[in-house]
């Protein structure tokens, strides 16, 4: 990101709590966590008008329908991306069953009713991308560190530009606002 062009997304850095952007929208506000986003499928594909790389804020809540927002952030498999509706929406409910799979190079997709205990506590998840490996940087989350960035690896080739991922980082100069 140049200077000029930060996005505004509000941070909440707050001690013991996981680092996230806030996008305030009239019906839906989105949070995102940069460091557990994995690979540019899901929200940029399903909702082009809401989610876009090219633009700061690369997130637009009110630019669909707070129910169209809701359900393409459910697909987002790693949770990076959640969010809480206006007042009289309904929150995001878990899968039931809960579902691991775990993927070729061990990752371990899982979607259900969640506790996830890590640097930040215990939190309450719904979807998330746990790592397999050990080498991930922000555990138990997986950050792509280890085998799993391989090219062979199923989402790999597809989390190239995502706003504030490590491997996006590593590429470009370090830029401040995100
Ligand atoms: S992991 Fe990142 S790129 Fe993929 S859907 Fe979630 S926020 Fe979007
Ligand atoms: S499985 Fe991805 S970093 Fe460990």
């Amino acid at each position: 990101m140049t200077e000029g062009t930060a996005d505004p997304g509000t941070e909440s850095p707050i001690a013991g709590k996981p680092r996230l952007k806030e996008y305030d929208g009239e019906g839906i506000t989105v949070t995102f966590e940069p460091r557990r986003c994995l690979h540019a499928a899901e929200c940029v594909h399903g909702l082009p008008e809401v989610f876009d790389l090219s633009r700061r804020p690369w997130v637009l809540p009110d630019a669909a329908a707070p129910g169209r927002v809701a359900e393409v952030i459910r697909r987002c498999p790693s949770g990076a991306l959640q969010y809480h509706p206006a007042a009289g929406g309904a929150a995001e409910a878990p899968d039931a069953p809960t579902t691991v799979r775990r993927g070729p190079s061990g990752q371990l997709v899982v979607r259900g009713d969640l506790s996830v205990t890590g640097r930040d506590g215990v939190r309450h998840e719904t979807r998330a991308v746990l790592c397999g490996c050990g080498a991930s940087g922000n555990q138990p989350y997986c950050d792509h560190s280890g085998p799993c960035a391989e090219p062979d690896d199923d989402v790999a080739e597809e989390r190239q530009g995502v706003p504030g991922h490590p491997r996006e980082v590593s590429r470009n100069p370090p830029r401040g606002g995100r």
